[in-house]
Formats: structure tokens, C-alpha cells, sequence
């Protein structure tokens, strides 16, 4: 099986890293590294070295690079983009990040238009409808190949649980879905439904609980401000951004069944979900089952605990204000 993966902004913060993950994936066969600044060809040829069989090239725009890295590429991701400093939302970044999430999308529909296509820039919750819009307008969208990475929240989900409980060590153990989308209020992590459960003393302390889920929903804020002005996550978001790869990679390409893992997708039509959320929203982060078609199927947000639900209605004004900011940046005429 050849299977080619092309990163997109790889010479930054997220990109070397999550580059140098993806090179040790032995599915991979060749890995395109672009960004826009040449020292990307430096970052390629130090992760070449890697013994793993990923061929490993590095492209910038001179001689039409986005082509060469995007043609045949199976799977895309998308780091590009600037991060956020100290005192600003992720919203800030959408003047800067839409035009260069618009710029690559077209060039995904151009080159490589059956890709599944994995968004990390931010805002993701207007980045990803920017993306659907580009996709729709060249005629290639495939809301089943376009995700949302906000695996990070879900890594969030179980290392801060963990703690807060004092079994820091326990983080891998829980697996807690989280739902909504990607910033602040509309991240929506269910500890009601965490496997294992978590302990009483945690679910039925109001003010614990509280606490928790604010340091989750702001947990990016936290490295924002210990880096103090140098950038946001970098590290955690490869090993989060490369932890979804790999799950859809095995789904997709391995034969790999029962793989389900949260993704900000395309949700407009979803009857079930409008009614579990009690609003249609046309992107929404649920548990998605993987398969070779990208998403299998949309699994359902769950029993939602009183306070999740009253934390839901939040999530939703602000997501359905990103969503439309998205699309209107594609539709409107400028
Ligand atoms: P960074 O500045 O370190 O790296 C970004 C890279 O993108 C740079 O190398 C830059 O040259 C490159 N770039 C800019 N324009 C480009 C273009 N048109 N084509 C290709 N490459 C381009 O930033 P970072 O810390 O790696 O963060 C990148 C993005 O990821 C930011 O928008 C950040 O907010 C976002 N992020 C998302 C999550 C998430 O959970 N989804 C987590 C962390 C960061
Ligand atoms: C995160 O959650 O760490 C990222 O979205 C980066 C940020 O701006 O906080």
C-alpha cells in the first residue's frame, strides 16, 4: 500500500513535530512537507533521515510546490497559520488564518480533491466552514473527508480530569468525549460520560466540576500565557494532531474497525443531532466513527448531565456566530 500524506505549514511550531511523528507512522509511505518559508526544506531533510519509510521532501512555493506536495496526496493536514499571544481569542487569528485556510483549500481542490482533509489552523470553528465553502465552490466537497482537529481538547479532557481527582497518573485511563467545537464556551467536554466514570466526589461537586470544565474549556490559555507572547500549543497539539491522523489513517487505509473519535465535522441535515442539541448547526464536534469513507458515521452527543445542557446552550450562540463568519468570508463578494 502507498499511502502519501501532505502536512501544510510544517515548518512551524506544530508542524516540525507533528512532520517528525508522521515520519515514524509505518503506513506512510511519503510525506510532503510545505510551508512558506524555505527553511522548510531543512526541517525535510533532518526528519529524512528518520529509518522509516516515508519518503520525506520538503516544498515551498517556488517551483510550484503546493502542487508538487499536494498531487496524490491521500490525506492533508493543516497546521499553517499565525498563533495566538497573550490577551487575544482564537477569533483574532481570522483575519490573518481565513485567507491562508481559503488560499490552500483551493489548491486541495485543485490538486488533490479526494484528500481527507484535517484542519488544526484556527479559529477551527470558522476555518472549517471556510474550507466546506471553498470545496463546494470548486465542486469537490466531500463533508464525509473534512474534519476539525480538537483532539486536544479531548487530550485536555482526560490529563485534567485525572488531576483534578489526584490520580495524575491515571490520565490514559479516561476517555471523556467532548463535543461543541473548538474555543472557550463552545468546547463541551462530557465528564458525565467518561469511561471509566469519574468519582462522585468529583460529578456531584458542583464547584469542583465547574472548575474543571473552565480549565478545559481555557486550557489553550494556559499555554498561551506561560509562553508570553512565543506562541500557543506546539507539542501537545502534534501529539494530539497526530493521534487523530493515525486513528484515521488505520480506519481508512488499514481496515481498522470500531474507530471513533471526536471531530469538528459537517453536521447540516442531521436531523438526530438537531434534536439531541435542540438547534441545526452545520458544523458540530461529535464522536465520529472512522472508515475508509472518512466519516462512517455520526454517533450521538449522549445523556447530557443538567449542567452540560445549560453549558450547551452557550456553546451554541457563539459556534453558530463562527460558523456564519466562515461561510460568509467565502460567499460574500469582496
Ligand atoms: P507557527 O507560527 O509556529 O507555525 C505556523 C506555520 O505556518 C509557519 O511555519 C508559517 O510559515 C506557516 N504558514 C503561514 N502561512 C502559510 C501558508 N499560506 N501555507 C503554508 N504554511 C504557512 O504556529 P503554530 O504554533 O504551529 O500554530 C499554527 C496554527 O495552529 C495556529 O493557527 C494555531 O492557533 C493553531 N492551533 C490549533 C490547535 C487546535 O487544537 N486545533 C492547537 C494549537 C494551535
Ligand atoms: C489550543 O487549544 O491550545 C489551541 O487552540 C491554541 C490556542 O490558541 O489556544
Amino acid at each position: 500500500m502507498s499511502l502519501k500524506v501532505a502536512l501544510l505549514g510544517a515548518a512551524g511550531g506544530i508542524g516540525q513535530p507533528l512532520g517528525l511523528l508522521l515520519k515514524q507512522n509505518p503506513a506512510i509511505t511519503e510525506l510532503a512537507l510545505f510551508d512558506v518559508v524555505p527553511v522548510v526544506k531543512g526541517v525535510a531533510a533532518d526528519i529524512s533521515h528518520v529509518n522509516s519509510p516515508a519518503v520525506t521532501t520538503g516544498y515551498t512555493k517556488d517551483d510550484d510546490g503546493l502542487k508538487h506536495a499536494l498531487t496524490g496526496a491521500q490525506v492533508v493536514v493543516i497546521p499553517a497559520g499565525v498563533p495566538r499571544k497573550p490577551g487575544m481569542t482564537r477569533d483574532d487569528l481570522f483575519n490573518i488564518n481565513a485567507g491562508i485556510v481559503r488560499d490552500l483549500a483551493q489548491a486541495i481542490a485543485e490538486f488533490c480533491p479526494k484528500a481527507f482533509v484535517c484542519v488544526i489552523s484556527n479559529p477551527v470553528n470558522s476555518t472549517v466552514p471556510i474550507a466546506a465553502e471553498v470545496f463546494k465552490a470548486a465542486g469537490t466537497f466531500d463533508p464525509k473527508r473534512l474534519f476539525g482537529v480538537t483532539t486536544l481538547d479531548v487530550v485536555r479532557s482526560s490529563t485534567m480530569s485525572a488531576q483534578a481527582i489526584g490520580d495524575p497518573t491515571g490520565a490514559p485511563k479516561y476517555t471523556i468525549p467532548v463535543v461543541g467545537g473548538h474555543s472557550g464556551v463552545t468546547i463541551l467536554p462530557l465528564l458525565s460520560q467518561s469511561k471509566p466514570a469519574l468519582p462522585e466526589s468529583l460529578l456531584g461537586d458542583n464547584e469542583k466540576l465547574k472548575a474543571l470544565i473552565h480549565r478545559i474549556q481555557f486550557g489553550g490559555d494556559e499555554v498561551v500565557e506561560a509562553k508570553a507572547g512565543a506562541g500557543s500549543a506546539t507539542l501537545s497539539m502534534a501529539y494530539a494532531g497526530y493521534y487523530f491522523v493515525q486513528r484515521l489513517i488505520s480506519a481508512a487505509f488499514e481496515g481498522k474497525t470500531g474507530v471513533v473519535e471526536p471531530s469538528y465535522v459537517y453536521t447540516k441535515d442531521e436531523a438526530s443531532l438537531a434534536s439531541e442539541i435542540g438547534e441545526s448547526l452545520d458544523f458540530f464536534s461529535v464522536p465520529v466513527e472512522l472508515g475508509p469513507e472518512g466519516v462512517k458515521k455520526l454517533l450521538p452527543v449522549g445523556k447530557l448531565s443538567e449542567y452540560e445542557a445549560s453549558l450547551l446552550k452557550a456553546a451554541l450562540g457563539e459556534l453558530s456566530g463562527s460558523i456564519s463568519k466562515g461561510v460568509s468570508f467565502i460567499q460574500t463578494p469582496k
